[in-house]
């Protein structure tokens, strides 16, 4: 029989706050998954007015995923605060509960787009110690600016065909099933390796005019196939929701960009560094595989603000060389 999250955790950490808070994480995910799945029979499909601090229009189910987060993990005493991609501000854990060692960081809800079209799409989170936790101080968002590779844990839930949950600890990335009937997670993949060649490649193409000329000459050495320069057909998929497209390179490999590109050129790229990136690039280098911006490795980035952007590059390490090569050319 396979084992259970609680099992698998049990095991695997001795620390009984990083327990209970990835247990009622995932318990949490749980029902975002329920409410993912009546749709328009619970009225979550369709967007607000309000725009996030992104300058995004939030979807019902960015904002109900979001407060179930909250409401789900503020009162278990495992953490000190919470910084969500759909708040302005982040969130200390008020004073009527106990604060904890750990500070959460989630996209609660990856993929809006493609809610209400019955896609798939996920909640992110990450992991990290809560610095003055000992001291009793006031959480601020300067405790939260710390590198990738400070993360205790980071995963996704993808709300899919099959419900899954797909995490790391910091050694190995594990996945897991939820048998909606029971309402349990069970372990149905013990190890994620990503291979590291590959012939798929995940990129928005349409924004291909705006890219750096270095990023453009890849693209179109892929197009070239097997008589141009890389000698390979390619394969192409895109989703739209990064959980999705990481969730395919995870299991048979594969590079996802989403390079800079010149339409905002104040914004480094699109997607969040402490929100996607991060916890992303945590899983992909633990399955063996790549992440970076282009100058550096994702993990590697000092945060300097807890809304920041980055280019991403990630997925089989013998192609994300490839395409430092292009770039830096
Ligand atoms: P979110 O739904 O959390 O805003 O994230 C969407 C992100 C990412 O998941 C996806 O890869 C990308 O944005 C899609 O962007 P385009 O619509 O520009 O293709
Ligand atoms: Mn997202
Ligand atoms: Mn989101």
């Amino acid at each position: 029989m396979n084992l259970t999250l609680s099992q698998y955790l049990h095991q695997h950490t001795n620390d009984p706050s990083l327990k209970e808070l990835l247990q009622q994480l995932c318990h949490t995910c749980t029902m975002i998954a329920h409410a993912v799945s009546k749709g328009a029979l619970s009225g979550v499909l369709g967007s607000t007015t309000h725009e996030n601090v992104q300058g995004e229009v939030q979807k019902k189910l960015d904002v109900i995923s979001n407060q179930m987060l909250l409401e789900g993990l503020e009162w278990t005493g495992t953490l000190s605060g919470m910084a969500s991609e759909e708040m302005d501000e982040i969130y200390p854990i008020s004073s009527s509960y106990q604060k904890g060692p750990y500070l959460l960081l989630f996209d609660p809800l990856d993929g809006s787009s493609n809610i209400d079209v019955n896609v798939s799409i996920g909640t992110i989170f990450s992991i990290l110690k809560a610095p003055h936790h000992a001291d009793h101080q006031a959480i601020t968002e300067k405790d939260f600016l710390q590198k990738g590779r400070e993360q205790i844990a980071a995963g996704y839930v993808i709300y899919g065909p099959q419900t899954m949950l797909v995490m790391t600890l910091g050694k190995g990335v594990v996945g897991f099933t939820l048998d909606r009937d029971t309402a349990t997670w069970y372990l149905t993949v013990p190890e994620f390796k990503i291979p590291s060649t590959t012939k798929e490649f995940a990129i928005n193409m349409s924004n291909m005019r705006h890219w750096e000329p270095n990023m453009r000459a890849y693209i179109e050495d892929c197009l070239a196939g097997e008589t141009g320069p890389l000698k390979k057909n390619y394969n192409m998929r895109w989703i739209a929701a990064m959980v999705t497209d990481v969730h395919r390179i995870l299991n048979r490999g594969g590079v996802f960009a989403y390079p800079w590109d010149a339409r905002e050129p104040g914004k480094a790229g699109k997607l969040r560094l402490m929100y996607e990136a991060n916890p992303m690039s945590f899983l992909v280098e633990q399955a063996g595989g790549k992440s970076i911006t282009g100058k550096e490795n994702i993990l590697d980035i000092e945060p300097e603000k807890i809304h920041q952007r980055v280019p991403v590059i990630l997925g089989s390490a013998q192609e994300v060389d490839c395409i430092q090569e292009y770039l830096n050319r």
